[in-house]
């Protein structure tokens, strides 16, 4: 068995990269070194997030993600590399594995997935967001010397910009949750059910896929804090806030296809997102069997503790950054 004890990171001050070194340091004791690999842009916009990353014992490798050198020197003495890089950086992974593939010290690869399974079914090789992430599946199959995890999260059950518990503004009609003006819209009827992971339970799961490396060796790791429909979360939203009925409406799936149509039609850059809601809200995230007892049953957050966070970001956002991090 090959232990993961020096692990690197690409992406850690992301938006889920934040989440999984958290949890990795939480697990600190388990590792003989955590390091991130950052850009000098990064360590100027961040100081602050960087330097409290440093006192807690991180390393912090700056270089360029497109540099090979950088990026060569930077493998030294890691035997695991996990990638957070945004969906714009994901192509470039196939460099990244190719290099840590020649690294003898590295054995194991976890490519920035933290999605919705983009093997599902077969329907799955056809979905435009898909096509760079399954590139970078094939990549890493075809290497000599490397292992991969890919870990399976579905969507993020959180209410930061965008994701499925906020507001979700510029594209309400594609789902929302809006505790400021108590208003919601579902998808279809509100019943169909999704399969979701709060981001800091990514970064928990996959510390325990880091602390399992047998189990996860080699596979798609199919996690997630809970499965809930729509209106389950939107009665949880209202008890939480208060009781009140919220204002609801409904998007029906049909309706969705044809804005993704046009999404796509008419390169609005929202089409991504538009495709991921309706492969998630048809079944998309709905597996046979999930991972999480096969890892040790990391304790994950519940639906209440979901949308309790998610209000907590909604209305304060950004400031609770800092409290999270210390
Ligand atoms: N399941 C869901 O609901 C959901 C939602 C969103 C995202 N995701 C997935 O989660 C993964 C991470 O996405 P994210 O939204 O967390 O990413 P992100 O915040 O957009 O970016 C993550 C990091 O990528 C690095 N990066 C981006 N552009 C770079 C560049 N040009 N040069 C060097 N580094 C660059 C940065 O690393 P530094 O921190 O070092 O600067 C950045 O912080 C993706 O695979 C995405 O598809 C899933």
């Amino acid at each position: 068995m090959s232990d993961c004890k020096n692990v690197l990171i690409f992406g850690a001050t992301g938006l889920v990269g934040r989440h999984i070194i958290q949890q990795i340091l939480k697990g600190k004791n388990a590792f003989d070194r955590i390091a991130i690999f950052t850009s000098s842009d990064t360590v100027n916009s961040k100081s602050e997030e960087i330097a409290i990353l440093k006192d807690q014992g991180v390393e912090v490798l700056v270089g360029n993600i497109t540099d090979e050198n950088d990026v060569k020197k930077a493998y030294q003495g890691v035997d695991t590399v996990i990638s957070a890089v945004g969906r714009n950086m994901i192509e470039h992974q196939v460099e990244l594995i190719r290099l840590a593939d020649q690294t003898p010290n590295i054995h194991r690869f976890f490519p920035s997935e933290y999605g919705t399974d983009i093997e599902h079914g077969p329907e799955s090789s056809g979905e435009k967001p898909h096509q760079r992430k399954l590139k970078v599946r094939a990549s890493i199959r075809s290497c000599k010397n490397l292992d991969y995890t890919f870990l399976v999260t579905g969507p993020y059950a959180d209410g930061d910009p965008v994701l499925y518990l906020s507001p979700n503004h510029g594209a309400t009609v594609t789902g929302s949750f809006d505790v400021r003006t108590k208003t919601a819209v579902l998808l279809g009827s509100g019943d169909l059910k999704i399969a979701f992971t709060t981001m800091a339970d990514v970064g928990k799961l996959l510390l325990a896929a880091l602390t399992y490396p047998d189990v996860s060796r080699n596979k798609a790791l199919k996690v997630k804090s809970f499965t809930t429909t729509d209106a389950d979360l939107l009665e949880e939203f209202e008890k939480q806030t208060g009781g009140e009925k919220w204002k609801v409406s409904y998007t029906s799936i049909e309706e969705l296809k044809r804005l993704e149509k046009e999404a796509w039609e008419m390169a609005n850059p929202l089409a991504t997102v538009i495709t991921l809601r309706r492969i998630w809200a048809t079944g998309g995230t709905l597996y046979d069997k999930w991972d999480n007892e096969a890892i040790g049953s990391p304790a994950v957050q519940s639906l209440a503790e979901a949308v309790a966070a998610a209000i907590d970001v909604q209305l304060h956002g950004e400031r609770e950054l800092k409290r999270k991090l210390v």
